[in-house]
């Protein structure tokens, strides 16, 4: 797998995380956002069954972790009572100073990589309207998704990475309760 990005400047890794890197993608996550939710949100969502390694993300710059994306599970409930998963993309931080550079979007295109990799086709985002169309997210809505939190139509996105990954999947969106509130 080739996993160097090249962007306008740096050269940036991007590779699963790995235990020792735990306390730096804390901070890299708390300074990115400005609050430690997101970060203590990943310390927990690494104790739970679903979480997989392959899919929490770092992005190395000279050998220093500088940016963490994860994606995790999230299901579905279609309004005939049945249920189906999908992934949700995020937290995604990266370190103040060396946003901008491209580290976002080499992350998230390597995560959606692997999602594609591993079959999972369907991915789900809440997050700025403006950043995530680029990777082919669009308004959740015009699949017919909704989400479990109450987030404006244009902040909830979807995107399908094989074509008609959403056909005939509709309904509510549910993230693990450690979102709830972060
Ligand atoms: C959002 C974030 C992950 C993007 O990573 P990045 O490495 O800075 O971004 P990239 O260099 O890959 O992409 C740059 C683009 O992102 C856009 N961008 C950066 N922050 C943005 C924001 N808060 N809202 C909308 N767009 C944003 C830039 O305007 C730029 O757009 P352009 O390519 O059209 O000029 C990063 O800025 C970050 O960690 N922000 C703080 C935490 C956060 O908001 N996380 C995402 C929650 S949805």
């Amino acid at each position: 797998m080739d996993d160097t990005t090249q962007t306008e400047g740096p050269i940036v890794l991007v590779r699963p995380e790995q235990e020792p890197m735990y306390p730096v993608v804390f901070e890299v996550l708390e300074k990115a956002f400005g609050r430690p939710d997101e970060a203590q949100l990943v310390e927990k969502l690494r104790q739970t069954e679903n979480f997989d390694p392959r899919l929490s993300l770092v992005a190395l710059r000279d050998g220093v972790v500088v940016g963490h994306v994860l994606f995790y599970p999230v299901t579905v409930e279609m309004p005939d009572g049945t249920a189906t998963h999908a992934m949700g993309l995020g937290p995604v931080g990266v370190l103040p100073a060396h946003q901008n550079i491209g580290i976002g979007e080499a992350l998230i295109w390597q995560g959606l990589e692997i999602c594609r990799k591993e079959k999972e086709y369907r991915v789900i985002v809440v997050g700025h309207p403006t950043y995530y169309p680029r990777f082919g997210f669009k308004r959740a809505s015009t699949f017919g998704l909704k989400c479990a939190y109450d987030v404006p139509d244009d902040a909830f996105m979807a995107c399908e990475l094989k074509s008609g990954a959403w056909d005939g999947i509709t309904g509510v969106a549910k993230y693990h309760p450690f979102f709830d509130g972060v």
